[in-house]
């Protein structure tokens, strides 16, 4: 049986440095996944957080000259600003250094440990020092020689732990469930991946070399890896072994339950770390402790944002920077940009420019305007009142755009339903463009003026139903994308927010005849370069 709660997760971000634009993008696409599903009545989880650990952290920690957990602190206020501006409506708080989630992470190696899947072996080979990490063949350059980046190179023999990695079981899985991986053509690449992969996976890093990390309950001159550790988060978080290593009342009643929420139904990652991190150690590693195939998470990989084509560095000082923009340009055209440009899966450019644009298109000119001249027609010309117009209801355009909306909501929710918001926003668009049609063919301004002419009065009424109804199914269905201007266009037009099923109320609830509109206050200013 499926669970009863929808369970949505983010990839963790890394606090070795402060939040960028893919980590904002990723989060709202998340937000609007996980507040769709609210709107559509379904009991959500959402969860997101950060990665503390790790030796990224450690060195930058070292530069300044403070400790690992201080760096890592005030990076993730950093991320937690940032996504309580931009509206990121997250039940759970992952973050890594939570002693509730070391816990689990322990008691998981322990479990992998005591049944002989993690293991002891020493490791022989070229180590860089600057590096901090052991060199492969592949390092090499092409005088067989490491090059210089590698600094200091030296023999090394090390023991470690290791994971015995299951390929025949993955390979099986991934052949037997291939709707686990969103967009389904990703999988391909998990499943080279996999058949190239040698060895086990290294989960042990020994003290003297990092000790930023959880240290192994089987053997405390190590801690674990900080991939083991942050793919850990997504049960941890959502209260596996709840019961019987966070089982203190007032720790226990911070963590849902986890048969509600288990398996997350997307797990939402950049496409970077689909190989190996999540497609191939994370269900490995859910294999190992118990879980079946039925209870493998949903991966939904999405592209990368790029600048001028190129991807974003520090290096290269093209990093585009969240909290600004957002303070530029404001939330709302950060959210919309962001969701709109981006199919979800492929790769997208960002382009100041372009976000201007299709704020002003879209949202100035394209909704803004529909809002402002219905309500301000309305009441000119009617004191702000609906009537429905009788039988001047049933004219071709007044159907027309009811069946634009009719098929807009199905649409919408269909493509909110597999991860697509940019195409959700597509269709709901159809109805802001049939609706200002509307208003171009039918002129009202010209309808008001005949004062004398019942038919002409009917029809004006007819035409600013129609449109004060459409956006109201504009507003109830743009929730999840822009959840401020979603409720300043309900209480300009004096909706209230319905309970339960919103796309069925949209459907469902038309305004009544009489209903009283409010009076218009520009929602969307045009952004003036
Ligand atoms: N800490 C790991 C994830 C652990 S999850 C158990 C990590 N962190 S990260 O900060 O480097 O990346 C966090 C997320 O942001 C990843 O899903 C990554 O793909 C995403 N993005 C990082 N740069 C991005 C873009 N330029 N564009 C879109 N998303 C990108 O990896």
């Amino acid at each position: 049986m499926a669970a009863p709660t929808r369970f949505l997760t983010t990839a963790i971000d890394y606090t070795n440095a402060p939040p960028h634009i893919g980590h904002a993008y990723e989060k709202i696409l998340t937000d609007v996944l996980a507040r769709h599903h609210r709107l559509c009545g379904r009991q959500t989880y959402f969860l997101t957080g950060v990665d503390q650990h790790g030796q990224k952290v450690a060195q930058s920690a070292d530069k300044e000259g403070i400790s690992p957990r201080e760096f890592a602190d005030r990076n993730t206020e950093k991320f937690l600003a940032l996504y309580r501006k931009l509206g990121i409506s997250n039940d759970g708080w992952a973050a890594t250094t939570d002693g509730r989630h070391v816990r689990v992470v322990q008691a998981a190696l322990q479990r992998l440990f005591d049944c002989g899947q993690i293991y002891k072996a020493a490791y022989e080979g070229f180590y860089s020092v600057r590096a901090e990490q052991f060199l492969t063949d592949k390092e090499r350059g092409p005088d067989g020689e490491y090059g210089l980046e590698w600094g200091e190179v030296v023999p090394l023999r090390e023991e470690n732990y290791y994971f015995k990695l299951d390929r025949e079981w993955l390979l099986r899985f991934l052949v037997e469930f291939p709707e686990n991986i969103f967009p389904t053509y990703r999988r391909a690449d998990v499943m080279q991946a996999t058949h190239k992969i040698s060895g086990d996976l290294c989960i042990s890093r020994p003290k003297e070399r990092l000790n930023w990390g959880i240290e192994l309950p089987f053997d405390r001159s190590f801690v674990t890896y900080v991939w083991f550790d942050a793919l850990m988060n997504y049960v941890s978080f959502a209260g596996w072994l709840a019961d019987e290593v966070n089982a203190a009342p007032e720790v226990r009643a911070t963590l849902p339950n986890f048969a509600d929420l288990w398996p997350a139904c997307a797990q939402v990652i950049g496409k970077d770390i689909l190989v190996p991190a999540h497609g191939i150690y994370w269900p490995l590693m859910l294999h190992g402790l118990g879980f079946r195939d039925e209870e493998m998470p949903k991966l939904v990989v999405h592209g990368w944002w790029n600048v001028s084509g190129e991807k974003m560095s520090k290096s290269t000082g093209n990093v585009v920077d969240p909290d600004a923009l957002a303070n530029k340009y404001g939330v709302t055209a950060l959210r919309y940009y962001l969701m709109r440009d981006m199919a979800t899966g492929s790769d997208a450019d960002f382009s100041e420019e372009r976000l201007i644009g299709r704020y002003n298109s879209d949202l100035a000119n394209g909704l803004g305007n529909l809002l402002n001249r219905t309500l301000n027609m309305s009441s000119r010309y009617r004191g702000a009142r609906l009537s429905r117009g009788g039988s001047a209801a049933e004219a071709d355009e007044i159907r027309g755009l009811n069946e634009v909306v009719l098929e807009a909501v199905s649409e919408y929710g269909f493509q909110m339903d597999h991860f697509q918001p940019h195409a959700a926003l597509e269709a709901l668009w159809a109805i802001v463009n049939a609706a200002n049609g509307l208003v171009e063919t039918s002129a009202p301004f010209k309808l008001a003026k005949l004062t004398d002419d019942s038919a002409a009065q009917a029809r004006l009424d007819a035409v600013l139903y129609v449109l004060a109804d459409s956006l109201r199914v504009i507003a109830l269905l743009i929730e999840p994308v822009l959840p401020d201007a979603s409720a300043a266009m309900l209480a300009q037009l004096n909706v209230s927010v319905p309970t339960g099923n919103r796309l069925e109320s949209a459907l469902r609830d038309g305004l009544a005849e009489g209903h009283q509109l409010n009076a218009p206050t520009p929602l969307f200013p045009r952004i003036e370069v």
